[in-house]
């Protein structure tokens, strides 16, 4: 099982590559952390990775019957549902090995099973969105920053959820402004930049290192807060 982008070139118009001429391949396992200033390409390259948009040249490479899920935003949850009415759906939906109950107990959110996903914060639909890559259970997993709106607790529950997936075989890439926080659980960081993946760097554990590169490579530091008031 792998995931291999071959040359693989991404652009929304005839003028400007936002992903240029990438390739890089990712074994059974593995889990990146890709990093990047606003406007970097972070979602672009996950919309092509899921064929959400066309290759302009290149290719994606999966092994055989390898699945992939890529949820982009919280407008693809259902707002009307109940977090167990959405769960049931997506576990019949999938035919998942994954019970509704199972997930919630999991993800630790049992106090607002039964509320609708309109009514939930940020943070709450967060959890929700992650749930729901569980309950699919693809080999491939693309996560844009899914930690965004979450509170401490929940963090340390997504980090543990990572690292279980990476037990489990998962090729996962997870966006994330939050250097700290991908220390706990990625295998590699990659640096994106100018279309490519400029840097890929081990997990040594120590934020601080991660930090560095990023400042040498952006010129500046990674502000997480501008990130998450973006989406307040
Ligand atoms: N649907 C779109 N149509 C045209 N340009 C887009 C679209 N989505 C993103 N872009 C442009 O692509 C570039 C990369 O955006 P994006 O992939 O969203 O970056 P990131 O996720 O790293 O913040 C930006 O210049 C952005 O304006
Ligand atoms: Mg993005």
């Amino acid at each position: 099982m792998s995931l291999v982008i071959e040359n693989a070139t991404l652009a929304y118009n005839k003028k400007t590559n936002i992903i240029d001429d990438l390739s890089i391949e990712l074994p059974r396992g593995r889990v990146v952390g890709l990093v990047a200033p606003n406007g970097s390409g972070k979602t672009t390259l996950m919309r092509g990775i899921n064929h959400d948009i066309l290759l302009k040249s290149g290719k994606i490479i999966l092994s055989e019957n390898e699945t992939i899920f890529f949820l982009e935003n919280q407008d693809s949850l259902f707002p009307m549902l109940s977090v167990q009415e959405l769960f049931n759906f997506a576990s019949n939906s999938w035919n998942s090995t994954y019970s509704s109950q199972k997930i919630i107990d999991l993800l630790d959110i049992s106090n607002f099973k039964n509320k609708k996903i309109s009514d939930l914060s940020l943070g709450m639909r967060q959890m929700v969105m992650i749930g729901v890559y569980l309950i699919v259970d693809s080999e491939i997993m693309l996560f844009d920053e899914p930690i965004n709106g979450l509170d401490q607790l929940n963090m340390k529950i997504v980090s543990k959820i990572m690292l279980m997936l990476k037990e489990r075989g998962k090729i996962i890439i997870v966006s994330s402004h939050l250097l700290d926080h991908l220390s706990e659980f990625v295998d590699q960081f990659w640096f994106l930049k100018d279309g490519n993946v400029v840097k890929q760097i081990d997990n040594t554990h120590n934020p601080i290192l991660v930090k560095n590169d990023y400042i040498q490579i952006y010129g500046k530091e990674e502000n997480a807060e501008n990130e998450i008031t973006h989406y307040i």
